[in-house]
């Protein structure tokens, strides 16, 4: 006889996951109540498996101590020692850091970071957009977001904005235009990242505190009507799925009215959390994940390694192991996430070796498990567990469960607090059906002696389950 248990998969998950469709199409205003009415759109639920491409002036240098993971560094040496290479300015406007050091030391301390654009704008002539979006789409990614304009104000398209002290700072090539259209031609989504807070091209004083990132956001007329017309730009020239801001924008700037016509016009559209906590569809921890289900969609996004922007200097030792970039997914995509997974290109639009075997070991794993990514949502808050301790992570799509077992599991393997029926199915995904019986309130599956598929292996479960707390 089954004792009462509770389910995990009831309301909380589920009322998190409800989506009211609108009847008609809904018209929005430029005030925060109307724009708070957007629902999620479910293309972006759905999708889970983002990149991010970190690709501009500093990935030329390409260069930054690898001082560690954001987060496990504490603020006080951070900045002197910023692991980011896309904050190579920044990092050399602060006298005497290691990347000061190394920019002295390799192009002179007279050498101004802009004059990068010449090999910027050289190297790109080489890239081929349609590699990219090719090599995104075989890792199981549904979505791209790119840098159109990162902190040092040197925009990734040929803007027509005049920028009112510096100009030029555009590249030759229209790299958001080409990349857009080759990653839509793979029939991925488009989202783009603009730098709103920050333009270190408009504000030169160096960040050396975390208290500096927020007081060098620039809050002038003039600086908010360039950051608006270069929303308006973007959104008139690429039409994106996604506005993916960065660190705030000028107080000034008129978001409302940038907001409701953008949704107005593309109702599946997004806006990120870092714009302005009036309104937002998503939030985006960095270097780092929630390990229960959110109310909120969220948005996890990472480096491979410890930067964004390509690092010349790191190594193996600093990037993820395969296995942890699939355990990773997992884990956000069973607590409502999605995972925006960065890649830093060369400025001729290669990618390091190491990062393409990431994409591919990823891409290879989703070939076989992406049944129980796309489209599922989560089942059990928090996560589960093993007899011998392991974490247990489960999605689900209508009655079917989907339970992750980390670690190449093989042999006998106990779930905890996970009952099925006698009719009750078990099989991995890309293997076979698989052996299970009922010990208390634990299932005990019987995998092949030799691991089924490499890293997280992912059992269907089928007629009949329940987990229980
Ligand atoms: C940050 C960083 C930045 C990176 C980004 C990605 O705020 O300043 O370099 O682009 O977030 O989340």
């Amino acid at each position: 006889m089954r004792t009462r248990r509770t389910f995990l998969c009831s309301l909380g998950a589920t009322a998190a996951f409800a989506q009211r469709r609108p009847s008609g199409p809904l018209r929005y205003s430029a005030d925060w109540n109307s724009l708070r009415r957007h629902p999620l759109p479910a293309w972006f639920n759905d999708a889970k498996l983002g990149i991010f491409v970190h690709w501009g002036l500093y990935s030329v240098p390409a260069w930054a101590p690898p001082t560690g993971e954001l987060g496990k560094v504490d603020f006080a040496t951070w900045f002197a020692n910023n692991p980011y290479a896309e904050w190579y300015l920044n990092s050399i406007r602060l006298k005497n850091s290691q990347t000061w050091r190394h920019h002295v030391k390799t192009y002179g301390e007279e050498f101004d970071y802009y004059r990068f654009a010449e090999t910027f704008n050289r190297e790109t002539a080489k890239w081929q957009p349609s590699v990219w979006a090719k090599a995104f789409q075989q890792a199981g990614a549904r979505y791209v977001v790119l840098t159109t304009k990162h902190h040092d104000g040197f925009t990734l398209w040929p803007s027509q904005v005049a920028h009112p002290n510096r100009p030029g700072l555009n590249s030759r090539r229209d790299l958001v235009g080409e990349l857009t259209q080759a990653v839509r031609d793979a029939g991925l989504r488009m989202g783009l990242y603009y730098s709103g807070g920050l333009d270190w091209s408009f504000n030169s004083t160096p960040v050396a505190t975390m208290e500096q990132v927020g007081g060098t956001i620039i809050h002038t007329e003039e600086y908010a009507r360039y950051a608006d017309a270069h929303w308006r730009e973007l959104i008139a020239r690429y039409q994106p799925s996604v506005l993916w801001n960065d660190i705030g924008y000028p107080r000034q700037g008129k978001l409302p009215e940038i907001f409701s016509d953008y949704y107005n016009q593309y109702p599946e559209g997004l806006i990120n959390n870092r714009f302005t906590q009036d309104h937002f569809d998503f939030t985006t921890p960095e270097y780092a994940v929630a390990d229960r289900i959110q109310g909120k969609k969220w948005e996890a996004c990472r480096g491979l390694g410890f930067s964004f922007g390509y690092n010349r200097v790191e190594g193996p030792e600093h990037v993820m192991a395969p296995e942890k970039v699939i355990a990773l997914l997992v884990d956000i995509v069973s607590n409502n996430g999605n995972l925006l997974l960065n890649v830093g290109p060369r400025p001729d639009g290669s990618i390091s070796e190491i990062q393409l075997d990431r994409l591919a070991k990823l891409g290879a794993w989703m070939a076989r498990n992406s049944e129980a990514i796309y489209g599922t949502t989560p089942a059990a808050n928090p996560a589960g567990k093993t007899a011998d301790g392991r974490k247990v992570n489960f999605t689900r799509k209508g009655e079917v469960l989907y339970a992750f077992l980390h670690d190449r599991p093989a042999g006998p393997v106990t779930i905890e607090n996970l009952f099925l029926d006698a009719a009750g199915k078990v099989s991995v995904l890309g293997g076979g059906a698989v052996k299970a019986s009922q010990k208390g309130s634990a299932l005990v599956v019987e995998l092949p002696a030799q691991p089924a598929a490499p890293y997280t292996v992912t059992l269907k479960i089928e007629n009949g389950w329940q987990l229980a707390r």
